[in-house]
């Protein structure tokens, strides 16, 4: 069923207070209104009509291009920010109409709502939810045939329909023309003074067309943010459900509450989570990988059979069967080999590390390149930082770097070369070359004894 979806942004979202539009808000990793079109793009759905009003420039360069855009100057009402979108509006029949603040509706409910409006050829189709308490939604009218005859908003409501618990959530899927059709013809006479899209529903009843309704199931997914309770509260419904997602496509959790997994997050089969885990942005994960406890990675790429702990990283690439940490931290445009070893109190910033190579304990590698089956010991310093500008090391296959070693960038150390413990390397070194580049030692025999007699 060819559809489209119009968003409804224009509104002002004054109880975030915040600087911040309030669909722009983040949750697990996204702005609250991409989750809306993440639901329905996983459906098919490729074109949106963005309706913004209140910070427009701003929710246009968050979302970028892709979107038709609709201006709304004045906030007149839903029924009058879906209206903005006619003139725009191209050839799919029927379109969603859905809010920017609601990001917890599912792709299974959308296209649930799909399948009710095309096998009742209806004009459109509302999904309600059945509340405890209705507080001040919009109330479902049904007539005598039980069939969906209006909606009523709180503040117009008479004491009876204030009783009514079935709500509109505020999700809809019309037949586009219809639509249109309504919108044009809506007034303002109610007590917001505002056009309402809701109006639409009643005036089709009225010329006889056909109104079906779907009831959500789960009504946590009609949860509206619109303040930073409903926002938190809204994160941890959706923290909860991405963790039971992957726990059912064969991750295991230890202890999955302490542990945050953004929406976007992969994460492969038989990998192990442990507590205190956090994993953000676009990371991936592969198969058969032990995560944590306590680690952090932003926008990373990792293979499979990784072991990483206590570790901190941001956009890098970790290659198959690497170990990291305890305790290291890998920050942006680190590209690991399979293979490698990061051990503890390490930090490593734009280098690219060969396979099975090692950095143990207890050193800063920035800057560099270095090739397959180097040792770099323990305590050893990329010198990479001039005061002035960055320079790059290069350290060629099999090079072993002695401990407590300063490499003074920009320098290259050959193939299979040896640097003595201690060295503070200036020069390159050539392939299979030993390089000393410390004071020699001295030893003074019998001198404790004479300092001694001294005394
Ligand atoms: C709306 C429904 C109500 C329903 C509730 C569900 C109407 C009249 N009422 O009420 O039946 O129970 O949603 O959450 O539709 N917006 C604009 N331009 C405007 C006004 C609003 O773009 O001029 C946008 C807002 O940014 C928001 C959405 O439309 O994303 C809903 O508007 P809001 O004012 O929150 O409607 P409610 O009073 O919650
Ligand atoms: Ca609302």
């Amino acid at each position: 069923m060819q559809t489209g979806a119009i968003i409804l942004a224009a509104g002002v979202g004054k109880r975030m207070k915040s600087k911040t539009n309030k669909v722009l808000h983040n949750l697990c990793g996204k702005p609250l209104v991409e989750h809306v079109i993440a639901a329905c793009r996983s459906i098919g759905i490729s074109r949106f009509y963005v309706v913004i009003g209140n910070d427009a420039e701003q929710v246009k360069a968050h979302l970028g291009d892709g979107y038709t855009y609709v201006l709304q100057e004045e906030q007149l009402g839903t029924g009058h920010a879906a209206l903005q979108v006619a003139p725009y509006y191209q050839q799919e029949p029927h379109v969603f109409v859905l809010c920017g603040d609601t990001p917890l509706i599912t792709g299974a409910t959308l296209q649930r709502m799909q399948q009710i409006h095309r096998e009742a050829d209806a004009d459109v189709t509302v999904l309600t939810a059945i509340l405890p308490h209705a507080g001040d939604y919009g109330r479902i009218l049904r007539d005598a045939n039980g069939q969906v005859c209006g909606l009523v908003e709180a503040k117009d409501a008479t004491p009876e329909q204030l009783a009514i618990r079935e709500i509109n959530t505020g999700f809809y899927c019309f037949r586009a023309d219809k639509l249109f059709q309504a919108l044009g013809q809506l007034t303002n006479n109610n007590a917001q003074g505002e056009y309402y899209l809701t109006d639409v529903i009643a005036a089709l009843y009225r010329q006889g067309g056909r109104i079906a309704s779907c009831l959500l199931e789960d009504v946590r997914e009609a949860l509206g943010i619109n303040d930073r309770v409903r926002l938190a509260e809204a994160e941890g419904i959706l923290r909860q459900r991405i963790r039971e997602q992957l726990m059912l496509n064969g991750v295991t959790f230890l202890h999955p509450e302490s542990c945050l997994i953004d929406a976007d997050v992969t994460i492969g089969q038989d990998t192990i989570i442990y507590p205190g885990v956090v994993l953000q942005g676009k990371t991936t994960i592969g198969r058969d990988c032990v995560i944590g406890p306590y680690t952090h990675m932003v926008d990373c790429q990792v293979g499979n059979g990784v072991s990483i702990e206590h570790s901190v990283a941001r956009q890098c690439t970790i290659g198959d069967n690497c170990l990291i940490g305890p305790y290291a931290h890998l920050r942006p445009q680190t590209v690991l080999a399979p293979g490698v070893k990061v051990g503890d109190f390490v930090e490593l910033k734009n280098s690219q590390i060969g396979e099975g190579s090692k950095v143990p304990h207890l050193s800063y590698v920035g800057d560099a390149t270095i090739g397959t089956g180097v040792n770099v010991g323990a305590g050893t310093i990329f010198v990479n930082y001039d005061g002035l500008n960055k320079h790059r090391t290069l350290v060629e296959d099999g090079a072993f770097i002695g401990c407590n070693s300063n490499l003074v960038a920009p320098v290259q150390i050959g193939r299979n070369a040896f640097i003595a413990a201690g060295s503070t390397v200036t020069k390159d070194v050539p392939a299979d070359a030993l390089a000393v580049a410390r004071s020699r030692q001295e030893n003074k025999e019998g001198w404790v004894l004479r300092r001694r007699q001294k005394e």
